[in-house]
């Protein structure tokens, strides 16, 4: 159900919101043509800063498939967005058979998939079902997990956020085997790194001769015991997912207690700082991607459940976050600055990206966006 309430003043933010991000990847694109960043240093793209991992290549294309779809087919603008939607969509086509990252939902989902809903040529999702197969490759049987990048015995939230290719990939070929990876993924994920709470643990190790669980650990949050942000939300958004592939109602109830821990413990405008748990003086750092991929999470989610009242109370939450981020962490009024949003975090005991741009977070903002307004739309508001 929408709520009218504030829905033109709504429309008109989210709107400027996309016409400054697209305005944003036209000049990344202009001036580092072919590059694939991951966060800005002070607000700059291009840097020597390291990646730990390469995992963020769909998300530009991502954005121009988005950006492409908003515009009238025949528009230039339209035209500018397919070519170079194409042209940063092909190059990623040889990491269908990436080994060494769990990141290749990240990488296909944003790019292949998109271009695929577009055309339904069969050569695309064939690239899609291959990046399916390559991450199930992953799977250890005696954990029942598909493993992270750093070693076999580590589980990551962050691959709820993938998953949904291996699941994509068995719908595709009726492959049982394939379906039942997916599945027993989100089963332990949702065991061992989800707690009673609804808070997440961001790592799993587990022993692999027996495939016991150990403990839970982290590498980007501020404690083993702690909840880092941005995982939760990996969460929230990865458990809708599966839910959406599997129809199985502990995904539904697990991607709930997500967003309900993240509502209690945000603050009132939806952006929370980067670990909930990190001592006060080391709270302070809001993690802006973090509330992106919430919204976006919260607006799948808030189709699902069977309760109305808390469906909209999804909906308005996300509009709320969405609000916020448009209005007090757009880069708008620091023409220096090469990002879109402000406020981001990648690795913060590394000092990657930390209170910069980052590509996750940019892309989830322009899809929660995107959806918002066609809802929006849909409902009648102008
Ligand atoms: N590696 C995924 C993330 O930083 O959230």
């Amino acid at each position: 159900m929408i709520q009218f309430q504030d829905a033109e003043a709504d429309r008109a933010l989210f709107e400027h919101a996309l016409e400054f991000a697209e305005k944003q990847v036209a000049s990344l694109i202009r001036l580092h043509p072919m590059y694939y960043p991951l966060y800005t240093q002070q607000g700059k793209w291009k840097h020597e800063g390291q990646a730990w991992t390469h995992w963020c290549d769909g998300f530009l294309p991502g954005m121009m498939w988005i950006f492409e779809a908003r515009h009238n087919k025949a528009s230039d603008e339209a035209k500018f967005w397919l070519e170079n939607a194409i042209r940063y969509t092909e190059p990623l086509e040889p990491r269908k058979f990436d080994r060494d990252v769990h990141d290749l939902g990240f990488i296909f989902l944003s790019s292949y998939y998109r271009w695929y809903r577009l055309t339904r040529e069969p050569r695309l999702n064939d690239v899609l079902i291959q990046a399916g197969r390559t991450l199930a490759l992953r799977f250890q049987d005696k954990g029942q997990y598909l493993s992270s990048f750093v070693a076999a015995n580590s589980l990551f939230i962050d691959i709820m956020m993938n998953v949904g290719i291996i699941f994509y990939a068995a719908r595709e070929t009726n492959d049982a085997t394939l379906r039942e990876i997916a599945l027993r993924h989100c089963y332990t994920t949702r065991r061992y790194l989800v707690r009673g709470d609804g808070s997440t643990a961001h790592e799993g190790l587990f022993d692999l001769d027996t495939g016991e669980f150990l403990r839970q650990s982290t590498h980007q949050g501020w404690r083993g015991d702690s909840c880092w942000s941005r995982g939760l939300t990996w969460s929230l958004y990865g458990f809708t997912t599966a839910y959406e592939f599997s129809r199985d109602p502990h995904f539904l109830g697990t991607a709930q207690a997500c967003a309900d821990y993240y509502i209690a413990h945000t603050p009132a405008g939806g952006v929370p700082p980067w670990d909930f748990n990190a001592p006060l003086e080391r709270r302070t750092q809001v993690d802006t991607s973090a509330a992106a991929i919430a919204a976006a999470g919260l607006l799948r989610l808030c189709r699902h459940v069977p309760d109305p009242a808390k469906g909209h109370f999804y909906w308005s939450t996300a509009l709320r976050i969405l609000e916020t981020l448009a209005r007090d962490y757009l880069a708008e009024g620091d023409p220096s600055w090469e990002g879109i949003l402000k406020g981001g975090v990648y690795h913060i005991h590394k000092n990657l990206g930390v209170n910069e741009s980052v590509m996750w977070g940019e892309y989830f903002f322009v899809e929660a966006l995107d959806e918002a307004l066609r809802r929006l739309q849909a409902a009648g508001v102008r």
